[in-house]
């Protein structure tokens, strides 16, 4: 079984994270998406993956090379255009060749290994097996209709009246068959090869459609409110390792990730939180929850329930929490009177200033 892992399309609802970084980089406690992914998919015994990019396939390439550090061997198919998630089939159709596959979006994140799922779909000889999560609302899904038996009856793109409350999420498995569905659709009214509509042309060719429900953590890490989620649960699940130096005026209390590289001084840590390789942290409070990647400089800080990129720096500013900091970004104060503020924010940058 090969993988096919979806990390093109264009991340509207993250920017602006997504003007200079493809989403499925953004990390998660200290850990890009897209490895996440990998990482499962080689938890299911799948060596050989496909990984489609568009535009930013560069950074995408550079970040996962050729898949060795994972234990996989990575090939790279781009797409030139995100015309849909049926569209990356068919243009990694000679990738994947006559051989199954899980097909995998690179924005989602699972915790959980998919091994025995992966066996029961080898087991079943059915074209395809959908993973399927109850959801509070499944408007915004693509929504399944099952028979007693798990078998799918219907597959519904966004339901205004839904039938089910049963999302779909984004781990698939299908036989070649699927190609033949891929080739007989055509785009939604959005203008996209829609896997939906695929699965639901294989249907009504004949084809069985198996549906297991999926009971672990799911998430598509589409928003930043999504992201933060993610990384508070894969945090709670991090054991504690000081490999960094953290000096002797330094409290620590819960699981603390430093990483070798990375300078505590005078601060107070409260976690689950992780700091990356490189990173400073003087004089700060970091709280549950928070991940600093690498090369950071947080100094009179006080930070919780957030995610530092690479880089950033944070000086003399308490009470941040719930929040998203980009590469490179500054967040300082100032000895300006209150309640002067100088902000300079990129493009459909999202800000809350408290006010007293
Ligand atoms: P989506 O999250 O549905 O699409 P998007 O990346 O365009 O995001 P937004 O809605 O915020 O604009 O895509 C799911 C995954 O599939 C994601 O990893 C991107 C990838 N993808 C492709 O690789 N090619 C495509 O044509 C599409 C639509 C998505």
């Amino acid at each position: 079984m090969r993988a096919l892992v979806l990390a093109g399309g264009t991340g509207t609802r993250l920017r602006p994270f997504t003007y200079s970084l493809p989403k499925q980089l953004v990390p998660v406690a200290n850990k890009p998406v897209l490895v996440h992914c990998l990482e499962n998919i080689r938890q299911m015994g799948v060596e050989e993956v496909g990984i489609i990019v568009g535009d930013r396939a560069d950074q995408i390439r550079e970040a996962i090379g050729d898949g060795a550090a994972y234990g996989l061997r990575v090939t790279y198919i781009t797409q030139a255009a995100p015309l849909g998630l049926a569209h990356c089939v068919k243009i990694a159709a000679p990738f994947l060749g006559d051989e199954d596959f899980v097909m995998y979006l690179g924005d989602n994140i699972l915790v959980g290994c998919l091994a025995e799922t992966a066996e029961r779909f080898r087991a079943s000889g059915s074209p395809a097996r959908i993973l399927v999560t109850k959801v509070a609302d499944p408007r915004q899904y693509g929504v399944a209709e099952l028979d007693e038996t798990g078998r799918v009856t219907a597959l519904v793109e966004k339901p205004t009246q839904p039938r089910s409350d049963l999302a779909m999420i984004g781990v698939y498995f299908f036989t070649p068959a699927i190609h033949d569905a891929v080739n007989r659709i055509v785009p939604s009214r959005r203008g996209e090869l829609e896997i939906t509509d695929a699965i639901a042309d294989l249907l009504g060719h004949g084809g069985q459609v198996d549906a297991e429900e999926y009971t672990g953590y799911w998430k598509d890490t589409g928003t930043v409110a999504d992201l933060l989620d993610c990384n508070r649960l894969l945090l709670d699940g991090t054991a504690g390792a000081v490999g960094g130096t953290v000096d002797a005026e330094t409290v620590v209390q819960g699981p603390v990730v430093i990483e070798e590289g990375a300078t505590v001084t005078r601060s107070r840590l409260v976690g689950p939180l992780t700091v990356a390789a490189g990173s400073v942290v003087e004089d700060s409070y970091l709280g549950p929850y928070t991940s600093v990647g690498r090369s950071c400089h947080i100094s009179g800080a006080g930070i919780e329930d957030s995610i530092i990129l690479e880089g950033a720096r944070v000086r003399e500013v308490t009470g941040i929490k719930g929040s998203l900091i980009g590469r490179w970004a500054l967040i300082g104060s100032t000895a300006r009177p209150a309640p002067q503020h100088r902000i300079l924010v990129g493009d459909h940058a999202d800000l809350e200033v408290a006010v007293a």
